[in-house]
């Protein structure tokens, strides 16, 4: 039990004890953020014990994430690329394997002047903000069908990137809708570019969730029997959104490179490829119309 009066160095020794214990992946790191979120101060840079009210907060923080409740969702808010986003129950947290997904998109728009770029199932919003983070002459629209995530993404739209150089707001358009049918009312040729970071597990995938990713949406993870609906509904239906030589990229599954590649293929898109993340896991599917 943290209490007052704890050094900060002892608190947090106990705190990843405890997250060690009930399992969390990460004991050490999670410890030192939940001390910062309770105390607003570095355990290893402050030696002042800790307050009533800071030791009480790190009691309340440390039993949630005991509880496998996601990190990010204690915290409310997640560092992506070099902005901050608002997260919580009822929306998808943030990958730090997605920046790669981002940075791609960034990459495939150089060159293109005002690009309109649409981000499909945009849950906190991440990769269409990572675009207009770095590209505030892009016209992003954030597409998402779940009313909880909506809430996070449209308070995102307004503050994330409020203070960066060069951005207007709302930095990007939130529209409500449905990726197997919002493509039947798209203009012919209108897009540069479409992101998506899609449901991508399988039935299977589905029934093996770390206690974490299982308190996520399910309709964020959920992609049919071969994990690969979405996929599916992309190759066959968004290609004629796109202007010729437009681009794709797509966060895929570390072992969706071969499907999604063959599902591209098929529907005619050329110049496919495939990126790594930092962990060298394949993770970004790329495709020109
Ligand atoms: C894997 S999450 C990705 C969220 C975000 N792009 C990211 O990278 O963190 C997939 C998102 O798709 C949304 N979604 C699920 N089904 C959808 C549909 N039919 N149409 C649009 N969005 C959908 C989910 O609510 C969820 O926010």
């Amino acid at each position: 039990m943290v209490t007052a009066g704890m050094a900060p160095r002892q608190a947090l020794a106990q705190v990843e004890e405890r997250l060690a214990a009930a399992g969390c992946p990460d004991a050490d790191f999670d410890a030192r953020e939940l001390f910062r979120l309770a105390a607003g101060r570095d355990p290893h840079l402050s030696d002042h014990p800790l307050s009533p009210d800071e030791a009480g907060r790190l009691e309340q923080v440390t039993a949630r994430r005991a509880g496998r409740e996601p990190l990010q969702y204690i915290c409310g808010r997640w560092p992506f690329l070099n902005f901050t986003l608002a997260v919580g129950p009822g929306v998808l947290c943030p990958r730090a394997d997605t920046e790669v997904v981002a940075e791609t998109a960034i990459q495939m728009l150089e060159g293109v002047q005002n690009p309109k770029v649409l981000d499909l199932c945009a849950g906190t919003g991440c990769l269409g903000l990572g675009v207009k983070a770095f590209r505030p002459d892009a016209a992003v629209t954030c597409l998402e069908k779940s009313p909880e995530a909506l809430r996070y993404l449209r308070e995102n739209a307004r503050c994330a990137l409020a203070g960066l150089p060069e951005q207007t707001q709302p930095a990007v358009q939130v529209e409500e809708g449905d990726l197997f049918t919002r493509w039947e009312t798209l203009p012919p040729g209108g897009l540069d570019l479409i992101v998506s970071n899609p449901p991508y597990l399988t039935a299977q995938e589905m029934t093996e969730l770390q206690p974490e990713t299982a308190r996520e949406p399910a309709m964020a993870l959920a992609a049919g029997r071969d994990g690969l609906d979405f996929y599916r509904a992309i190759a066959v239906h968004y290609r004629a959104a796109l202007r010729p030589g437009g681009a794709l990229v797509l966060e895929i599954g570390w072992q969706q490179r071969q499907a999604v590649t063959d599902l591209l293929a098929a529907a005619g898109w050329t110049d496919i490829g495939c990126r790594q993340d930092y962990a060298g896991n394949d993770r970004c599917v790329t495709a020109r119309a």
